[in-house]
């Protein structure tokens, strides 16, 4: 197989550790690395190996040779960033969440259909071998008919008025950054709900934590609680008729999942561990797309993107949360 120009756009916490991922994937090729400073785009690329750094996301996007870029900015600053890269012809993929709300994802996914571009949510999760083995497992029956799900995430973090998770300007909050794990797995299983019912605490402009309450009409619900300032258990369960799946201890980057039978045996346990950081998976799907010619992942579909988004606006509408971007473009 080719090798694959990677760029990355923006050089914080999780950049570096997809960097890891990257260097160590033979198929990929270290193009070129942006920041908002000369200093930190020279850093990171020197430490990586990246062959070009930028000090602007600008002058990266119009003439580095990166055919795919990673966007590892905050919330608030993706929807810019992936129009600035699909304007220059690169084909994305783009941190969770993808974008403020669903409006700016449908944007977004239209103009890179438009253009042919490939264009992914880094939804990992979806890509790790433990959430594709529990997926073969509901496909074979084994846990029957799903009628539960229920899933927390948590990040006892401590405050820091700088930190983008605080920073409603920066698209913060344990919604866009946690929550969207728990409502893509709900979504994943069981599709669009005909009822969601949320609710947040909010402190310092976004949510701190909140709850929500998926409801299907066929009887099914999903339930999940997320937070910042909390510890959780950070598991999920999905509970069938026939049985029950259980994913772990960080059940969205897991190694582990088991299946147990309706009173409780365990008829299988699934363990993999990553053999890099486990951003591996996410990496070799975008080489297989870009290889194929896929503009779409069919791990990780527009579709769902866009459907994940439009149920975190309603939770955020549920509880009156509005992004300072978002009152300043009603203005
Ligand atoms: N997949 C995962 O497991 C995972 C884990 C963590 C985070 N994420 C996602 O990755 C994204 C980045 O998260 P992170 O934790 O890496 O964030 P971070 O450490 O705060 O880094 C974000 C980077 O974005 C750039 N940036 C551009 N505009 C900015 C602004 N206004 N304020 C602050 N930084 C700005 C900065 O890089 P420069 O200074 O170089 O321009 C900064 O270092 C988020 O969308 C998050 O949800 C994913």
């Amino acid at each position: 197989m080719r090798k694959f120009k990677w760029g990355i756009i923006g050089t914080g916490k999780i950049a570096h550790t997809f960097a890891v991922a990257l260097r160590h994937n033979d198929d990929a090729q270290l193009c070129a690395v942006a920041s908002r400073t000369d200093i930190k785009a020279k850093d990171f690329a020197e430490k990586y190996g990246f062959e070009k750094y930028y000090g602007s996301y600008r002058e990266f996007a119009e003439q580095s040779d990166a055919e795919i870029v990673y966007i590892a900015t905050p919330m608030a600053s993706h929807y810019d960033d992936a129009l600035l890269c699909l304007e220059n012809g690169k084909n994305v993929l783009c941190e969770k969440s993808l974008t403020l709300n669903a409006q700016q994802t449908e944007q977004l996914l239209a103009l890179a259909e438009k253009k042919g571009l490939f264009f992914m949510e880094a939804m990992w999760m979806k890509c790790r071998p433990v959430y594709r083995r529990m997926k073969e497992w509901i496909a074979s029956g084994a846990i029957g008919d799903i009628e539960y799900i229920k899933a927390d995430f948590s990040n006892n973090i401590p405050y820091d008025p700088n930190d983008r998770l605080f920073r409603a300007d920066c698209g913060g909050g344990c919604l866009l950054d946690l929550g969207i794990y728990p409502l893509t797995l709900a979504h994943d299983l069981l599709g669009i709900p005909d009822e969601i019912i949320s609710s947040a605490h909010m402190r310092y402009g976004v949510d701190i934590s909140n709850s929500i309450l998926l409801r299907y009409k066929n009887g099914a619900f999903a339930s999940m609680d997320n937070g910042f300032e909390i510890q959780l258990s950070n598991n999920a369960v999905i509970s069938g008729n026939k049985g029950y799946i259980t994913l772990g201890n960080w059940f969205h980057c897991t190694c582990e999942g088991a299946l147990f039978t309706s009173d409780g045996m365990e008829a299988e346990r699934f363990v993999r561990k990553d053999d890099i950081n486990g951003y591996e998976y996410e990496v070799d799907e975008v080489h297989r797309c870009l290889s194929e010619g896929l503009i779409e992942s069919p791990l990780v579909p527009h579709s769902d993107t866009i459907a994940v988004m439009k149920l975190m606006d309603q939770c955020r509408q549920q509880w009156g949360m509005v992004f300072p971007e978002e009152k300043s473009n009603k203005e």
